[in-house]
């Protein structure tokens, strides 16, 4: 069992992994629609990195006694204005949720809840990665993005990108 308010946060927070992923699949339509086959691939990719973040709560939640409760999942605007957008809107999200695992943690150190802040703690480390994945791939695209040359060999290099299976393991 853990404490019914740290559950809560946990339950709550696994909604928003799945938001996260619904979020990046609606980026990943984007460029689809735009012929950006390697932006697209990324943001695949980041919505399947979303999705095991949301199972590896579900895990733990279910490892520890409790029942997850699945929501309703928010729906992404779908609508986008120039091909950096969804970038910097990722970044700005990725910042929304390190704030929330933060507070997750903060609530788990009010209770004594060692062990959650001992699971937190990966979460902590994969948000500082999400953060500078994000701002990276905003300065290459400041970089590149804006001619054709550049904007063709950025998306080769999305391209590239494969997806790995998260580091943890419950
Ligand atoms: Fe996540
Ligand atoms: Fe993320």
């Amino acid at each position: 069992m853990l404490n019914k308010k740290i559950s809560e946060l946990l339950d709550d927070q696994f909604n928003k992994e799945m938001y996260s992923a619904y979020l990046y699949l609606d980026y990943a339509n984007y460029y689809h629609e735009q012929g950006l086959d390697g932006f697209a691939n990324w943001y695949d990719i980041q919505a399947q990195e979303e999705r095991d973040h949301a199972m590896l709560i579900r895990t733990y939640l279910h490892n520890n006694g409790e029942k997850l409760a699945l929501e309703a999942i928010e729906k992404p605007s779908g609508v986008y204005r120039s091909i950096e957008e969804p970038l910097r809107l990722a970044l700005q999200h990725e910042r929304y949720i390190t704030d929330q695992i933060n507070q997750i943690y903060k609530a788990a150190d009010k209770v004594n809840d060692y062990r959650s802040m001992q699971f937190l703690d990966w979460f902590v480390k994969e948000q500082g990665e999400e953060e500078k994945n994000s701002e990276d791939l905003i300065r290459k695209f400041e970089l590149f993005g804006n001619e054709a040359k550049g904007l063709y060999a950025l998306n080769q290099e999305l391209l590239a990108r494969r997806y790995a299976a998260p580091s943890l393991v419950l």
